[in-house]
Formats: C-alpha cells, sequence, structure tokens
C-alpha cells in the first residue's frame, strides 16, 4: 500500500510506499498522461489533445487513494482522473541519478567468442508455423543482434520467406536483394578469395539498413565462414581500455560515402560510435572500404581520433571478439546492422559459394516480437 502526498502548489504529487520510498511526479506529466476517454482513444491508445489543450496554470487541487487507483483533481478544467498505480510505478521517472555515456538497453546483453556454443539458432519450418518458436528467436536476436536459421529451402530468393516473418524487405539500389556469388576456379587451386574485415553494411546511408539476411544456396568451397563481432561490446571494450578514445569516436562525426556505380552517391555523416542525447549506445558504423575522408574532427583532436579507430579496428579484429561458422545450403543468418558487424573469411580450392542477401528493417521485427509478447501475456492471463 501507498500513502499520496501533495505540495502546496499542486505541481508535485508523491507516492510513499510501505518502506517509506518516495517517487514524484509533475502535474503536467500526470495530466499528459491521463487515460480518460476524453484525453485518450478508447479504440487505439492515441492521444486525442495536444500540449496545447491543457490549461498552463493547471494543478492538482486534489489527491486521494482508492485502493489500487490514484484519483486526481485538476483545475481549472475540474477534471476527475484516475490512475492505477502499478502502470504509475511502472512508469515513474523519479529514479535521481543520471547514467553514464554508453549504457545499454536492458534488452541488450554483449557478447564476445563465448557465444559460440549458444548461436540463437531456429528452423526455417518450426519459426514459420510456431508463434512460440518464432518469439523465442526474436528475443535473441534483439538480446545479441545476430541469429541463426537452418532447414530452409534451397533455392533462390528463399530469404525474402525469412524477411516476411518478422518484417518486411527495405529495397536499395542493389535491388530487392543482392548476389553474393564466386566461382572458384578449380584450375587454380592456389586461389584465395579475399577476406573481408568485419563491418557494418551501408553505413553511407542514413538511416543504415537496419536489419541484414544473408542466405546460403551453395558453400562447396574450402574456407568462407561467415564471423560476427558485436559492435556493443567492442565499443564498450574500448571505453573500457581508454575512455578518452571511446568519447573521440562517440563525440565526432565520421564520413561514408559510396558512388560505385552511375546514378548513385549516397553520403552520410554520423559518428563510429553513436549515442543518444543521454549516452545510451544506439549504434555502431564501421566499415573500412566506404569510409571517406573525416573533416569534422577539430586539427587538435586529429591524432586522438585515429589512435581511437586504430584501437577500435583492432578490438574488432580479435578473435576474441567473434563468432564464427560455416553456413549450409538451407541457412541464413540474420545481423542487427546498427550493432553486429559480419565478415567473410578467405576461401581457396574448387567449389562454388552462392549467398544472397537482402536487407530488412528492426522496427518491423521488434514490432512482430513485442506484439508476440503481447499475445503471450494475454493468454497467460
Ligand atoms: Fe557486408
Amino acid at each position: 500500500m501507498y500513502a499520496v502526498e501533495l505540495s502546496d502548489d499542486g505541481q508535485i504529487v508523491t507516492l510513499i510506499s510501505e518502506a517509506g520510498a518516495r517517487t514524484r511526479f509533475h502535474a503536467i506529466w500526470l495530466r499528459d498522461n491521463a487515460w480518460d476517454a476524453e484525453t485518450r482513444s478508447a479504440g487505439n491508445g492515441q492521444r486525442l489533445i495536444a500540449l496545447r489543450d491543457i490549461p498552463v496554470d493547471l494543478k492538482v487541487e486534489n489527491a486521494r487513494l482508492e485502493g489500487a487507483a490514484l484519483r486526481l483533481h485538476f483545475q481549472p478544467e475540474a477534471k476527475s482522473i484516475e490512475y492505477d498505480l502499478g502502470w504509475l510505478m511502472a512508469h515513474s521517472y523519479d529514479s535521481g541519478a543520471e547514467p553514464a555515456a554508453g549504457w545499454l538497453s536492458p534488452d541488450i546483453t554483449p557478447w564476445d567468442s563465448g557465444l559460440m556454443t549458444g548461436i540463437p539458432l531456429v528452423d526455417f519450418n518450426k519459426a514459420q508455423a510456431d508463434g512460440e518458436a518464432l518469439r523465442d528467436w526474436l528475443v535473441q536476436m534483439r538480446t545479441y543482434g545476430f541469429g541463426k536459421m537452418a532447414g530452409g529451402p534451397v533455392e533462390p530468393e528463399a530469404l525474402l520467406k525469412v524477411a516476411a516473418l518478422f518484417g518486411y524487405v527495405r529495397e536499395t539500389n542493389y535491388g530487392k536483394y543482392f548476389e553474393v556469388r564466386t566461382e572458384v576456379n578449380p584450375t587454380n587451386l592456389a586461389y584465395t578469395g579475399l577476406g573481408l574485415q568485419a563491418h557494418t553494411d551501408n553505413p553511407y546511408r542514413d538511416p543504415v539498413p537496419t536489419v541484414q539476411i544473408l542466405y546460403c544456396l551453395e558453400n562447396s568451397a574450402e574456407g568462407g565462414e561467415n564471423m560476427v563481432v558485436d559492435g556493443f561490446a567492442a565499443a564498450l571494450r574500448l571505453k573500457a581500455e581508454n575512455p578518452a578514445w571511446f568519447e573521440v569516436l562517440s563525440s565526432h562525426c565520421a564520413r561514408f560515402e559510396y558512388a560505385g556505380e552511375k546514378g548513385v552517391c549516397l553520403r552520410a555523416r554520423r559518428p563510429m560510435i553513436e549515442l543518444s542525447a543521454d549516452g545510451e549506445l544506439i549504434g555502431v558504423r564501421f566499415n573500412n572500404r566506404s569510409t571517406a575522408a573525416i573533416t569534422d574532427v577539430p586539427f587538435d583532436q586529429m591524432e586522438t581520433y585515429y589512435a581511437a579507430y586504430r584501437r577500435f579496428g583492432e578490438i574488432i579484429d580479435d578473435p576474441a571478439m567473434e563468432v564464427t561458422f560455416k553456413l549450409t545450403p538451407g541457412e541464413c543468418f540474420l545481423v542487427d546492422n546498427t550493432r553486429v558487424l559480419h565478415a567473410r573469411k578467405g576461401y581457396s580450392g574448387a567449389g562454388s559459394r552462392w549467398l544472397q542477401g537482402c536487407y530488412a528493417d528492426k522496427d518491423g521485427l521488434l514490432s512482430t516480437l513485442a506484439s508476440l509478447e503481447t499475445q503471450t501475456l494475454e493468454a497467460a492471463e
């Protein structure tokens, strides 16, 4: 049970727990978050009023508890509104300390090569037929920004069926999907397909494609493993090693550009380590091939910037950070392209390697997941 206190000016309502913990709410915040039928649509939950509809001289005239509800009477509207105490406490903002730069959403778990023994995996047919299996796998996609799917059809465009499980393909100048195909010349067994440094795709777009799917149709060449690295774990390792280097990469924009085909000139200006306004780690862009001249770092910080950039790359290249796997036909992997870097190891020998890739969006993935989670909660009630 709680007790309630109202400030003399009617601007602050405080809930006091039995243990004495005090949680404050502002009158304007409470009024804006009212759930009565005049404030919120009962059908879709959308707010029906704008802030301008709330009087600027608003105050709470009276506050009292009624069981599990808080009833407030607002003036000058003469409006009485009931709040669910559970909802209020779940949405309280009176926690005190501001988090340090580089904090992570509680939904996210950083990882390193230790994830090799627990790669998130689901069977394609199961994910299609069983909402719970799809939900459990999407939870891991949200947690780790990476997941594998096995047992899919070995046919071109199968990756579009994977995207349809949770969202929509993002079409780009590379098309709805693109081919990653190399015939290794069997008469030249010494030939080695070049490995690629781990990178995020298309950092020259704004926004970047937020999910990438790479789907295997043939993979008989020697080598050619895929590997992934958690960019958030790499950024946090950089911060632990040298906070100034984390700061220089997160507080200055790099520039990225792609103009490799006629009629295309894509450019973006974003930091390699991106933080939200309140310091949440929200993105990593890292791609040696498409980094343009960096011109937004002050002269006297450029040396520090390059030292940080070099070390960030070394951390990304460290085998202790990477999860490696080889795809067989009908398997694919997905990455959160705002977080997880991917790479291809070198390959050689006879055989062929044929993957198809496409982009999709994380908002669709998270929406599908949240909706599946809500269904689970409702079923449990
Ligand atoms: Fe790539």
